[in-house]
């Protein structure tokens, strides 16, 4: 029987040569900020790791409170190779969030939000928000002391959010306090809601930036440049930039593995030094900035209602800079960005020196 080779099979039955024209045809501008690039495609490698270890840790791990703690030091002391699995999710956790943060101020004071790219920052906004629960959420699934005390007072300054915050907090933990039910939850969020909305977001994200192409600064968009095809050009960059980043996320996972703290007592008093992870700092350093109450309303309700606002005006903000949206230099919004970007670098040092 005539068995023709796969490339052949395949080009029968689907146009490839499309794809191959469509990769060719992506062209990337050559500029002296195009390092920006290469943020978003690390986070992309990353979140691939994340996926990938997550499954191997999906199989050994048991989402119950007799059995949730024992489970993790059993994949480490007992498993081939658990340790360092286990190891490369948590920096990989890590990693995706700083490049995440890198990504949304690159392309923040490289004004590639302004139109027609609205939706391209919206879609990234979410992924961020997404990104810090799959945070909070893998980091109850450990179930030792730290951790639970963590997510007790995380999901706690939930509840002082005016009116919903009630709804939020019995949401999250699914009964009145931090207990097995809440760890249920997080385990269902982590290995699968979230997970669901992340794939088919970044999916949506990725097919906006190849719609609208590669923005170029607003302030080099004058300037005479070249354009350099994606394929294999670029790709060959990404490829390399991700090993570079292998090579650090292995270097991190195999000289410092992650602790495993004594196991959660619900009815035993917190330790004392509790800190959440470090993207949540300058969330805990503002709140205490606030007085306990302000002209007899309630102080932390007061700081959370702000620190949304400043929340929802970042996720807006292609909506409210229209001046760089027709092409415009915008300073107002670079000293925007620039203030917030201080503001968290310099409450995240704080909390984390405090
Ligand atoms: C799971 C998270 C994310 C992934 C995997 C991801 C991935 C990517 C990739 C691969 C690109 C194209 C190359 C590049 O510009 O680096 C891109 C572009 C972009 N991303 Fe993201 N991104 C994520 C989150 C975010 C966040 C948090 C924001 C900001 C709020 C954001 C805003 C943008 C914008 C505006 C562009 C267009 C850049 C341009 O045209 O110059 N992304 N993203």
């Amino acid at each position: 029987m005539n068995c023709p080779r796969l490339k052949d099979w395949l080009e029968e039955r689907y146009d490839l040569k499309g794809i191959k024209r469509l990769a060719k045809g992506k062209l990337i501008p050559e500029h002296r900020w195009d390092f920006w690039y290469y943020t978003g495609g690390i986070t992309l490698f990353l979140f691939i790791i994340q996926f990938v270890t997550g499954m191997l840790l999906a199989m050994y791990y048991v989402p119950h409170i007799d059995f949730a703690h024992k489970s993790i030091i059993e994949i480490v002391t007992k498993l081939n190779m658990g340790w360092f699995f286990r190891s490369l999710h948590h920096w990989g956790s890590q990693l995706a969030i700083v490049f995440l943060f890198i990504h949304l101020f690159g392309t923040l004071l490289t004004k590639a939000y302004r139109k027609p790219r609205e939706l391209v920052w919206v879609t990234g906004f979410i992924l961020l928000g997404l990104s810090i629960f799959f945070g909070l959420s893998g980091y109850l699934l450990l179930w030792d002391e730290r951790a639970f005390a963590a997510v007790r007072v995380a999901t706690g300054g939930a509840g002082a959010f005016p009116f919903i915050g009630w709804f939020i907090k019995a949401f999250l933990r699914g009964s009145m306090d931090v207990t097995g039910d809440t760890l249920l939850r997080f385990y269902a969020f982590h290995v699968a809601i979230l997970p669901l909305i992340t794939l088919g977001l970044v999916g949506l994200h990725l097919v906006l930036v190849q719609v609208h192409g590669m923005s170029v600064p607003l302030a080099l968009e004058k300037e005479k440049r070249r354009e350099i095809p994606f394929f294999p050009n670029v790709f060959y960059k990404d490829l390399a930039v991700w090993l570079v980043v292998l090579g650090v996320l292995a270097t991190l996972a195999t000289f410092f593995p992650p602790e495993i703290g004594v196991k959660a007592d619900p009815l035993a008093p917190p330790p004392e030094d509790v800190k959440p992870e470090w993207y949540f700092l300058f969330l805990l350093q503002t709140l205490k900035l606030f007085p306990g109450s302000i002209m007899g309303l309630n102080g932390e309700t007061i700081a959370i209602l702000l620190v949304s606002g400043g929340i929802l005006f970042f996720f807006l903000i292609p909506f409210f800079d229209r001046k760089s949206s027709r092409g415009e230099k915008s300073p107002l919004f670079t000293w925007i960005g620039v203030i917030y970007l201080l503001y968290f670098l310099t409450m995240t040092a704080v909390g984390y020196l405090s």
